[in-house]
């Protein structure tokens, strides 16, 4: 198995780490467009190899594309992070043109692979790689819910005092400070409402702080976060290439799904070696589904963008 990390940032380096410290491919391919900086980190993380215990082959390469030929799973990292202040969506004016043409070289060596996005905003740039690429919808995975699902389950384990991992509960929508929809009302802890447990206004508090866990990170650190993202990045290409056929929430092309279409949102899908493999309907409540228009209406207009660049 052969996997690229396109962007050997903060995000895609520590995406990198996850996958090979979890061997879950033989070869990993770190790209990026600065001189020597994806060689000397990939060099790095092989120098924790015998320290850590994995036997994956870590290669660097400054924009080497014939490096990546033959990749089962490219996870694209590029473009420029936030600052603080800044929303996602500003981004949009310099990612679309990185990620389009990232899309465009690496098809060239691997035209049947299967790609995550994690560039913001990740909703229009998941848009954009699947009009690019112009490969099978299910091939096409962003990653926004799967991290924002995450930070949901984060935020409630410190209202709970419980583990994040005896919690099941999903962001669905957009990946934006506004877009997201934290779906509260399907939480549970170890299959008990996790409003049974919640006043009002802790339920209330809890969605807020999950929507703005970016930018809560971006404003402390002074750029965007990466262990959660890169681990979120991580963990779909394990679902991918172990056949884990896990529900993941991702950000991928409706058909009428959800009653959208022609757009790529976070809804729950299954995730397998065919890319996204099915989509789950969670039966959504009025005030969800309004919710959930609305993340696409904002979603949809910022995807018209693209055309005017
Ligand atoms: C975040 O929410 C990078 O969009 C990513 O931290």
């Amino acid at each position: 198995m052969k996997v690229t990390v396109v962007g050997a940032g903060a995000v895609g380096a520590t995406c990198a780490d996850n996958i090979a410290r979890k061997e879950l491919c033989t070869e990993l391919v770190l790209l990026d467009i600065k001189e020597g900086v994806a060689e000397g980190k990939a060099q790095d993380m092989m120098q924790t190899a015998q320290l850590l215990g994995f036997d994956t082959k870590i290669v660097g390469t400054t924009n080497d594309y014939s490096k990546t030929a033959g990749s089962d799973v490219v996870v694209i990292t590029s473009g420029l992070p936030r600052k603080p202040g800044m929303t996602r969506e500003e981004l949009i004016g310099v990612n679309a043109g990185i990620v389009k043409s990232v899309c465009e070289n690496i098809l060239k060596y691997s035209p049947d692979t299967i790609i995550i996005v994690i560039s913001n905003p990740m909703d229009t740039m998941t848009y954009l790689a699947l009009q690019s690429t112009g490969l099978p919808k299910n091939k096409i995975i962003g990653m926004g819910g799967t991290l924002d699902s995450s930070r949901f389950r984060y935020q409630l384990s410190q209202h709970l005092g419980c583990s994040p991992s005896d919690l099941n509960a999903v962001v669905i929508g957009g990946h934006g400070d506004t877009t997201m929809i934290p779906l509260i009302r399907l939480a549970t802890w170890n299959s008990v409402p996790v409003t049974q447990f919640l006043s009002e206004d802790q339920q209330k508090q809890i969605v807020a702080d999950t929507m703005v866990g970016g930018a809560t990170l971006t404003k402390l650190i002074g750029t965007s976060a990466w262990y959660a993202p890169g681990a979120a990045g991580a963990l779909l290409v394990e679902s991918i290439l172990r056949d884990e056929k896990k529900l993941q929430t991702c950000c991928v092309f409706l058909d009428g799904e959800y009653g959208q279409k022609d757009i790529c949102l976070g809804v729950p899908v299954v995730v397998g070696r065919n890319g996204w493999e099915k989509i789950v309907d969670f039966d959504l409540n009025e005030q969800e589904k309004q919710e959930f228009n609305k993340s696409a209406d904002a979603v949809r207009s910022m995807n018209e963008v693209l055309k005017t660049l």
